[in-house]
């Protein structure tokens, strides 16, 4: 068994210290699929081990980082200002997607936050190589110490159950690699944020902690069925090369142990939730992944079902994920946003959105009259204290101090309306 700090790097020791990551084009397939099979053992693992893995790392630079004094100025700050949480992020993408996970990267930027970024094994392993220097290079991601790169990338397969693999693989990773985050969110490379962090922080530090924002509908309909029926095989739990999902001929009938529920494929999940999920002695998540493993569409039913299932957990669901999308029946995907959806996309009051192409011009549009970003930069936040005109994120102030604009207005009236209108325990889990 491989030593598990192996499979992740810190975006400063990534090249110092797994040196042999490199000399290895694509993962030994022996070794890949035991790992991969042995998800379990590694989670022990994982969990037993609570040390983090950073010996090698540097120490944060402190004449940027927020706790040293002669660059902290302590505003009149309300007290009755709950402090910010901390959101853990997995930003993940295919060949070719390491400039969108980069500008991701800066679009939900806060040094409060933690960052994984994933490229999966169609991308080559230079492309991680760079995509790690870049964020090496960065003196902001640098003095925060908060982005990581996945050294060892996981192959994942939007139709099977390797998502879900994947996604626990990631937040066990956050599990052990800080004590310090609050929500769970998987962002892929054709996301972007319609609100700050500073909004989003804002907004979140006035919610109870173990809230989970799930999509999900225990309605079992034709399309539900066509993705609960089949029996398949994710060639990505067993086989080193990206080939086709696995069918077999016969069909099996629907749980009658557990309710089934739907949703979609994006959450936000709180920590505790996910340490159910990961560390937790109750079997239920285990019995619901080894079910789901032979599922298509395993990740947009994992966590609902889960969620509904658990006594602990059921009251903690809000049927609304905060992210907007259009789904094109036609095509049976998402389509393709763009400037015309912006106005919608605003009064919708979604944290984020999905799917975009690259560099679509409403990328800019957001950027421009929403984040206040500018190219090649992080989204200014109260931690930014630096002179106007330069970047002003290079000299920092107190990271908790947060300055909400008006897409925390936006997202406070969707929140609310979710949970005034009495929707919110009337549509939980049904
Ligand atoms: C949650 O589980 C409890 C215990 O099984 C049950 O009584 C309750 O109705 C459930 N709540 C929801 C919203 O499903
Ligand atoms: C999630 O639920 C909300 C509210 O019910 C809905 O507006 C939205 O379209 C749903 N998202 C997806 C991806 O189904
Ligand atoms: C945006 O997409 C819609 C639907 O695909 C299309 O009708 C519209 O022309 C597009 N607008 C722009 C500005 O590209
Ligand atoms: C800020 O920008 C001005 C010109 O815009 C430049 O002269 C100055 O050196 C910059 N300061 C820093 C700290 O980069
Ligand atoms: C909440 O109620 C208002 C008015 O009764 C309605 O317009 C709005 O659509 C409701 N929101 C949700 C999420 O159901």
């Amino acid at each position: 068994m491989q030593n598990p700090t192996q499979w992740l790097s810190s975006s400063l020791s990534f090249l110092s210290s797994t040196p042999s990551l490199f000399k290895d084009p694509k993962p030994k397939p022996i070794i890949y699929t035991l790992l991969i099979l042995s998800l379990f053992s590694i989670l022990l693992i994982l969990s037993l081990t609570s040390s983090t893995p950073s010996p090698t790392h540097t120490r944060p630079d402190p004449f940027l980082y927020p706790t040293h004094q002669t660059h902290r100025i302590i505003y009149d700050q309300d007290k009755t200002t709950p402090p910010p949480p901390s959101i853990a992020y997995l930003i993940s993408g295919s060949k070719g997607d390491s400039g969108r996970i980069l500008r991701l990267l800066s679009a939900t930027y806060h040094p409060l936050n933690h960052y994984l970024l994933h490229l999966d094994p169609s991308a080559s392993h230079s492309d991680r190589e760079n995509l790690a220097l870049v964020v090496q290079k960065n003196r902001v991601f640098k003095a925060a110490q908060n982005v990581h790169v996945m050294g060892k990338p996981d192959f994942v397969y939007t139709k099977g159950s390797s998502p879900v693999s994947f996604t626990l693989h990631a937040a066990s990773i956050f599990l052990r690699l800080s004590v310090k985050w609050d929500w769970f969110v998987s962002l892929s490379a054709d996301s972007y944020p319609l609100v700050t962090q500073d909004d989003l922080l804002h907004i979140m530090s006035f919610l109870p902690k173990d809230m989970n924002f799930v999509n999900h509908s225990s309605y079992i309909g034709w399309k539900e069925l066509r993705k609960l029926k089949p029996i398949i095989v994710d060639p990505g739990l067993y086989l080193s090369e990206g080939t086709d999902m696995f069918y077999a001929t016969q069909k099996r009938d629907l749980p009658s142990a557990y309710r089934l529920f739907t949703g979609s494929s994006f959450s936000i999940l709180s920590r505790n939730f996910m340490e159910f999920c990961i560390l937790g002695v109750d079997n239920l998540p285990r019995i619901l992944l080894m079910y789901f493993s032979n599922t298509p569409s395993s990740l947009s039913s994992y966590f609902p079902t889960v969620l509904c299932n658990s006594r602990q957990f059921n009251r903690t669901v809000i049927n609304q994920d905060l992210l907007y999308s259009i789904y094109d029946s036609h095509r049976n995907d998402l389509r393709s946003l763009n400037s015309t959806d912006f106005d919608n996309m605003l009064h919708s009051g979604a944290a984020f959105a999905r799917k975009f192409e690259p560099d679509d011009p409403v990328l800019d549009l957001i950027d421009q009259k929403i984040l206040d970003r500018s190219p090649g930069s992080v989204v200014p936040g109260g931690w930014c204290l630096g002179e106007p005109g330069n970047n002003t994120c290079l000299t920092w102030g107190d990271a908790s101090i947060l300055r909400p604009g008006t897409g925390s207005q936006r997202l406070e009236k969707a929140i609310v309306e979710l949970l005034l209108n009495g929707t919110f325990r009337s549509h939980q889990c049904i």
